[in-house]
This record gives C-alpha cells, structure tokens and sequence, in this order.
C-alpha cells in the first residue's frame, strides 16, 4: 500500500517543541510516511530542540541570519520550500502555530496545490499588531489551511465567527504532550545553577521576554521593573534565560547586569526549562508556550502583554495579564510575592490546553481525511 506523505514543516523553538511529538506519533501510523522539514528560522535554538527530542530533519533549509527581517525570513523560506516539495512531492503538509515559518510553509504549500493542515489553529487577539507579526500569519494560515487542529473549543469558536467549520477538530494542544515526555521530579540540571538554587526557601521566578511588539519602550520598562522587583525582594532570584536575539539581548544585559539575585543564562533546553518551570514559584513572561505550559504545573503566570490570544487559562485564573507598564506588572508581582491568599488564588493547576493526546487525535484526523481510519475522531473535551 502507498503510504500518505505528511511533512511536518518547522523553524523555530516553540514550533519545534510542539511538533516533535506529532512527528513521532505520525511516524508511528503504519499508513503515513513522517517527514521533517526544518526551515532553521532559529538555528541553534531549532537544534537544540531537535537533539532533545531525537529528531532528524529530511531537509533543512538553513535560512537563519543574524537580525534577520520578517522579509527574509518569508522570501527564503518560499525559494527553499519550492525545491523541498518538488523533491519529496508530499500529499500534505503541516505547519505549526504564528510565526513567519508558519506563514511562508503554508504559502509554499499552497502554489504546489499540497494540502495543509494547520495545528494550534484558531487562536485570535483580532488585533493586526499584537502579537505582531503572528496574529496576522494566523488568520492568513486559517484562509489557506484544510484541517484545522483548535486547541481549545474556544479556538473552534473563533473559526466559526469566521465561517470556517468544514475541516476542523478540537484536539488540545501538542505541548500537554511534549510536557508529559519532560517532566521528571528526579531530574538533574546539565545547567549547574538550576541544581543549586534553594527551591524550597527562596522564590525563583523565572523569565523569559522576546516578543517583537515589545520591542523599544515596552521591553525597556519591563526590564526596568525586573530591576526593581529583584531589589525590592532579596528573597527572590530571577532565573531569565536570554533569547538570542540580539534586541533582547542588548536590553536584558544593560538593565539586569551586576544584579546580585538575578541570573541572565543562555537559552535552557527545553527539558531543562520544563523542569525548570515545575519547580519555579512563578513566572513573569510574554511567552505564548510559557502561558499554556505553567498552567499545567500549577504555576501563576504574569503575561508581559497588552493583550493574549490564550485567555482559557486567563479564565481559570492562573495567569494574569500584567501588560507592558513599570508599575503595573510590579503592583501584580509583588502582591504575589507579598500576599499568601493571592498566591495560592493562582497557583492551582488546571489544564485549559489539552489531556496530553493532541498528537494522536491529530494522527486520527489525518488518517480519517485520507480514508485510512472509517470513524472521524471525537473532538477533545476539557
Ligand atoms: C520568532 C517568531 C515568534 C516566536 C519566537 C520564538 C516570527 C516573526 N517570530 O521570533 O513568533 O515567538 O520566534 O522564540 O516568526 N537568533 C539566534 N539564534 C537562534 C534564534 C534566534 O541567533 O537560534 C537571533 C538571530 O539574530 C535572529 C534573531 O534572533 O535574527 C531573531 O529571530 P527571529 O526568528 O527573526 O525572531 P524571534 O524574535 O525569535
Ligand atoms: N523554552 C525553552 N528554553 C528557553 C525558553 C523557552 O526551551 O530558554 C521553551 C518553552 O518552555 C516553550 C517554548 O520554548 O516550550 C516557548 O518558546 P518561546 O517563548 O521562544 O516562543 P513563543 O511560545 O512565545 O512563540
């Protein structure tokens, strides 16, 4: 029999996180050939993720640049994509979530006439410029794609204001799944300070901060009051693994640097920031990964955001939207440093983003929509 050809198409961190437990569950389907294409958006960022989950890319576009432009990184990942599909002429592709990646592989996909599905579908802030780039390479993914993978009900609800309801399933999201591989109480830190940190006793918050519309001001005040949070709270450390980026780079350094109780490391690997997180007290991000995972562990979340095309946990009430001011985001934080009752409000854990089998309610929805599986999979209910 011949087999279908699905080819996962990826390149950044976050993508590739989420995607890796797709990959592998395709591979499993005796029906489908499991292909993986890299675009290399991030490349040593994208490698990490691919040596953590025992991956291999069947082809690699190779496309970073230093202070790349969201042009390049479209223009070459279509020239790249062109000779991809032509070599391996897969009968669909799936590209993963917002980013520039997403947009071009689906693009690409549709001048060759492959279907496309399109997972973490269906997320919306409806607001051109935030996130930015990425809210608008989700509603372009969504005119272009043929199965859509929502998350969340919510997800589904947002495609059906848009008329979209043939090709769409509610499946959770793949990194429930990812997080279940990661997680180990026993696990030990290659990055030796994550082994000697006083869990216990001291309030670890951990950081991360890249978004390109925080950029400029917004990112210079949330640095700003990281400073003084950390000042303010000598029994807090701030553990913040810098993006490469060298925009964040610069900004974290000249804002953070010399401060006794917070830690600027490299990008953790992402079973290490997993296990990172589970044992954190919170975490201060404008992440979109960071939101759904810390949820899941039980962590308050504050969203360095104006605004998030996540509000499912927002609703559950373990994350708040902190937005982009000085004095806000440190009124929230420190009323979760300072206030036991407000703490515990928000460190419960609920899981809003899947039951960890996204990836095989994928897996089905792809057999189904090539006739290999007679049932149409029941959408996942939270
Ligand atoms: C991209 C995505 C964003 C996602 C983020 C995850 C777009 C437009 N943006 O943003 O949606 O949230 O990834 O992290 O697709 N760099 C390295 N090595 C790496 C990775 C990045 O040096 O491994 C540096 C390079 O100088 C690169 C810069 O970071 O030019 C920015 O990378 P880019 O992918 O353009 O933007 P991100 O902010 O990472
Ligand atoms: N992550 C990681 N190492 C880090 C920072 C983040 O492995 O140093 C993981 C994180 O746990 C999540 C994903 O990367 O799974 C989120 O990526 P990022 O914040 O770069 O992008 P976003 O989710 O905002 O698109």
């Amino acid at each position: 029999m011949k087999k279908i050809k699905v080819m996962s198409v990826f390149g950044t961190r976050p993508e590739a996180i989420k995607m890796a437990p797709l990959v592998k569950e395709l591979a499993r389907r005796e029906g489908i050939e499991s292909l993986c294409c890299v675009t290399a958006q991030h490349r040593e960022m994208l490698d990490s993720v691919m040596q953590v989950f025992d991956l291999r890319a069947d082809a690699d576009l190779d496309i970073m640049t230093p202070r790349q432009t969201l042009s390049t990184i479209t223009c070459k990942c279509l020239t790249g994509m062109d000779e991809v599909i032509d070599r391996f002429a897969p009968d669909m592709i799936l590209v993963h979530g917002d980013t520039s990646t997403t947009f071009a592989g689906a693009l690409s996909a549709f001048y060759h006439k492959v279907k496309i599905g399109h997972v973490e579908a269906g997320l919306r802030t409806y607001d051109k410029y935030s996130p930015y780039p990425e809210e608008m390479n989700r509603q372009l993914v969504t005119r272009l794609a043929d199965l859509y993978f929502c998350p969340t009900e919510n997800n589904r609800a947002n495609l059906a204001r848009e008329g979209v309801t043939e090709g769409v399933f509610v499946t959770g999201n793949t990194v429930i799944d990812a997080l279940k591989t990661t997680v180990r109480k026993d696990y030990r830190f290659t990055t030796e300070l994550l082994n000697e940190l006083d869990y216990a006793n001291r309030k670890v918050i951990l950081v991360t901060c890249h978004r390109r519309e925080n950029y400029g001001q917004p990112m210079e005040d949330i640095m700003s009051a990281l400073a003084e949070l950390a000042g303010t709270h000598p029994e807090a450390e701030l553990v913040y693994p810098v993006h490469l980026s060298p925009v964040v780079q610069e900004c974290a350094h000249r804002h953070l640097d010399g401060i006794g109780n917070v830690h600027l490391i490299a990008p953790l690997s992402a079973d290490e920031m997993h296990n990172l997180m589970a044992r954190c007290y919170m975490v201060m991000t404008d992440s979109g990964g960071l939101q759904e995972e810390a949820p899941a562990l039980g962590k308050p979340v504050l969203v360095l955001r104006r605004e998030t095309e996540r509000p499912e946990a927002v609703a559950a009430g373990t994350v708040k939207l902190a937005g982009v001011e000085r004095d806000a985001i440190l009124a929230l934080a420190n009323e979760l440093l300072n206030d036991p009752a407000a703490y515990a409000a928000m460190a419960h854990a609920v899981n809003p983003y899947g039951d960890g089998h996204a990836c095989a309610r994928i897996a089905d929805a792809i057999e189904w929509y090539f006739g290999l599986r007679a049932e149409r999979p029941e959408d996942h209910r939270a």
